[in-house]
């Protein structure tokens, strides 16, 4: 049987707000528009391997309220195996504030709630046992480094690839954590923000990504929004992939997730660098044409659609 994608990581309710611009110092503005949306980087991972048809479980924790029920029907809806979504009453669910601007562009501020203060000292041995199980574990910055650091040290002990996307917390990423994961995942502003380096120019961004080689991470996967995205692995040439255009950005919210979800499950899948890169791509591009990070991330047979048309489109 196919071995799972196992997603550890944050469930937020998404408050969106639709803003013409960001209000300024002491301002009051009104919004457009605005909802609430499951989202939260781990849930948003977890909902794309579902939608990708991959077996796939979430590992995370919510609130015992109406917020976290919004994120376990939208999770059982996007296809995910729920049985380690914890319910824990003493942190309400967490939340992200999400100033969307016209030109799909977003602001996000996150507040951790049950994602940050309550997982146990000790992991669940079920939580675990998942993990071992996995053929991918996926993990982002948005619950503790300590769970983040043991469940990385349980899946490198069973020998399951480990993907870390940098997106989360501002704060440093624990040399100890990113050692034992496979493949990082950043954008430009994280790894700026991680090495303390300029990520302007491609021999700035070469010399950036050599300093995390340092840290022992093998390969990184860098995404840079419409300039697409490069994966460096250390001592080879990169693999540079360009976007798959979109026809209308409405909502970039999400599309880093569904970007290193949709490589996690092609990679698990087998497929070679190049495919894992363009299946991301392509489930990426989906994303953006739709508002909201849940609700814009494509099926399966959508991301399949798009790239034979973008593949018969090069070849005539
Ligand atoms: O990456 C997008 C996500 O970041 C949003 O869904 C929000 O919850 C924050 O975690
Ligand atoms: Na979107």
């Amino acid at each position: 049987p196919e071995k799972p994608v196992v997603v550890v990581g944050s469930a937020n309710a998404d408050i969106y707000v639709e803003i013409d611009r960001l209000p300024l110092e002491g301002e009051t503005i009104a919004a457009r528009g605005g909802q609430t949306l499951a989202g939260g980087k781990g849930a948003n991972q977890a909902c794309c391997g579902g939608r990708l048809d991959h077996p796939t479980y979430f590992v995370g924790q919510v609130g015992d309220d109406a917020h976290g029920r919004l994120i376990e029907d939208a999770l059982r809806s996007g296809g995910v195996l729920v049985d380690r979504l914890a319910r824990v009453p003493s942190a309400p669910t967490g939340h992200a504030v999400v100033m969307l601007q016209p030109d799909g562009q977003n602001t996000i501020i996150i507040i951790g709630g049950a994602n940050m203060n309550c997982w146990p000292e000790d992991l669940r041995d079920e939580d675990l046992e998942v993990v071992r199980r996995a053929g991918v574990v996926l993990l982002q910055r948005e619950i503790p480094d300590r769970v983040n650091i043991q469940i990385a040290q349980a899946a490198k002990n069973a020998g399951v690839p480990i993907i870390l996307d940098a997106g989360g917390m501002e704060s440093p990423i624990p040399d100890e954590l990113l050692k034992l994961v496979d493949f990082f995942s950043p954008n430009e502003t994280e790894l700026a923000r991680l090495t303390g380096l300029p990520t302007e120019s491609l021999e700035q961004i070469t010399y950036a990504v050599e300093k995390i080689h340092e840290k022992g991470v093998k390969k990184i996967l860098l995404k840079l929004g419409a300039k697409g995205s490069v994966l460096f692995v250390e001592g080879e040439d990169p693999i540079m992939q360009p976007i798959i255009p979109a026809s209308v950005v409405l909502d970039t919210t999400g599309a880093g997730d569904t970007f290193t979800a949709a490589f996690a499950v092609a990679l698990v899948e087998s497929k070679p660098m190049k495919e894992c890169l363009e299946f991301a791509a392509a489930a990426a591009s989906l994303c953006v044409q739709a508002k909201g990070a849940i609700p814009s991330i494509p099926s399966r047979a959508a991301v399949l659609e798009l790239l034979q048309s973008f593949q018969e489109d090069a070849t005539t």
